[in-house]
This record gives C-alpha cells, structure tokens and sequence, in this order.
C-alpha cells in the first residue's frame, strides 16, 4: 500500500537552526487498516504527513502509493490519491465558501474549472444525500458559508470531503485535539465509520491514546523520527502504552492517559 524508504529529512540546512528530522526512516502501512501514531510534540509526525503527502519534499528517500512511485508528483496530484483532515476545523475547508462551494471542490478535486460551472444542478442533490449521512442538518444549510458552522460541524465536512472520493489513503492528524470532549467522540464514531464501510487505509496521529486503542488496527510510536514500537492492537495493553511513551516523552502529556 504506502511503502516509505529510507526517508530522510532535514530543516534548515547549512544554519545553525539545522534540525534532521527522519533519518532512513522506513514504514509500510498496510492496506485497509487504520495506523495509529503516537508520538510527543516535535518528534516529526505532522512532517511525515507533510512529506507523504508533498507539501514539504524530503532530501532522500523513496515513497510509493500502490506500487506507483509518488516522489515526483505536486501536492495538488497525489491530493488525487491523499485525503487529509488537519488539527484545525477550518484548514480542511474555505471558510469563506458555501457548503455546497466546498462539496463541489472536493468532488472536483484536481480538475480545471470555474465554481459556477462546478455547481450543477443535478450534482447537488448527490451532495444533499452525503451531507445526510452526517446527521447534522448540513444538507439543509447549502448555501451557508462554512465558517458560520461550528467547529465540529466544520471538522465533519471536511473528513466527509477528504473521503468523498475514496483516497487511497487517508491521514488524520491530531483531526479531533481541538474539539470539545463529546464533538471529538462523534467526529471520531463517525470517522470509524466512513474509514470502515469503504475500507479505507488510514494514518491517524492523535495524543489521545484511549481513541488510539480504540479505532487502530495497529500502533506505531515514534520518537525523535524513529519508531520505538510497532504492534498490533490487542498486543499491548494501554497501561504498557503508556509506561513507553512516558519512558520516552518527557514532559510530553497524551490526554485521556489514564
Ligand atoms: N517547515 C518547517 N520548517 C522548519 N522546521 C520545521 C518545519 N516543520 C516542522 N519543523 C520542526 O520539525 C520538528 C517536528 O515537527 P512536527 O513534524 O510538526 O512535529 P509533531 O507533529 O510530531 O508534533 C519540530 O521541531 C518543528 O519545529
Ligand atoms: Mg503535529
């Protein structure tokens, strides 16, 4: 599925702020399963991200999506292939355009055009029967700019819109750290659902090691861009999560930890 070889990534080079990231960092993550990563602040997992998913390149290092080398393709091309759902409701969204705006952006995704020709009338009633399934109203506020939507309104159109075309791979990061506790356990049933009923290969980052145990098939943790522990869930059980994590992470703290 995604295969990641001998990856290796350094800020800064030639500064005194140099900073090597990943360094032969290597991972395969297998399809249909949904990879947790854990890992304290800094230790490189939104880098990993950016770097699969091409908005920052790596110095050395080969990554392939289906046995398709996807190094030299642009963000907007693997965006083909990659859905993505960040920490911040708004950054998987344009705040400034309609739920329907967006909705059609995301069916559109990679394609030329022009937002008025996006819109057709018969698409529209496809997007009202997706926005059901969220089970929130969305499909009767269309025309409603979405950063008058809440913050867990917002999160689940953009989880709806980075699954809509049935990526390749989906990578979640941290897509739930800046909800409240109950919107955070909806977002999170209602990603279960989506990854599960298309089967979808997912990388989630989260701090939350209750979800983690919960919704992974499998848990990797890293430190310092290495991985310090890899195995299946069920394996291990949370409190010897924990005392790893906590062996490695000063300081760090992971919510819900105990
Ligand atoms: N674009 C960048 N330029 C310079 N340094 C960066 C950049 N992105 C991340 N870093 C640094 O790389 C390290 C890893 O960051 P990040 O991958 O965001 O960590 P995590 O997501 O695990 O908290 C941090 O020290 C961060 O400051
Ligand atoms: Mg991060």
């Amino acid at each position: 599925m995604l295969d990641i070889q001998n990856l290796s990534k350094t800020f800064n080079i030639g500064t005194d702020n140099e900073a090597q990231i990943f360094n032969n960092f290597s991972i395969h993550i297998n399809k249909g399963e949904c990879t947790g990563i854990l890992g304290a602040n800094g230790c490189g997992k939104s880098t990993l991200f950016n770097i699969i998913s091409g908005v920052l390149m790596q110095e050395k290092g080969i990554i392939t999506l289906n046995g398709i080398n996807i190094n030299k393709l642009k963000e907007n091309e693997r965006a083909q292939y990659i859905g993505r759902v960040h920490q911040n409701p708004s950054a998987g969204v344009s705040p400034s355009l309609t739920i329907l705006e967006n909705i059609s952006l995301s069916d559109k995704k990679c394609q030329k055009f022009t937002l008025r020709r996006l819109i057709r009338k018969n698409k529209t009633e496809e997007f009202r029967e997706i926005l059901k399934t969220l089970d929130l109203g969305l499909e009767d506020k269309l025309d409603t700019e979405v950063k008058y939507l809440s913050g867990g309104q917002r999160q689940s159109l953009s989880l709806l819109m980075a699954t809509m075309k049935k990526p390749a791979l989906l990578l979640l990061d941290e897509h739930t750290a800046a909800l409240d506790p109950k919107t955070s356990r909806l977002i999170m049933e209602k990603t279960q659902e989506l990854i599960k009923t298309q089967n979808i290969t997912t990388m989630m980052i989260s701090h939350n090691i209750k979800d983690t145990i919960k919704y992974s098939d499998r848990i990797v943790m890293l430190d310092r861009g290495e991985i310090i522990l890899d195995v299946r869930n069920g394996q291990i059980t949370e409190k010897e999560l924990l005392s790893i994590y906590n062996s490695r992470n000063y300081g760090s703290q992971l919510t819900e930890a105990v």
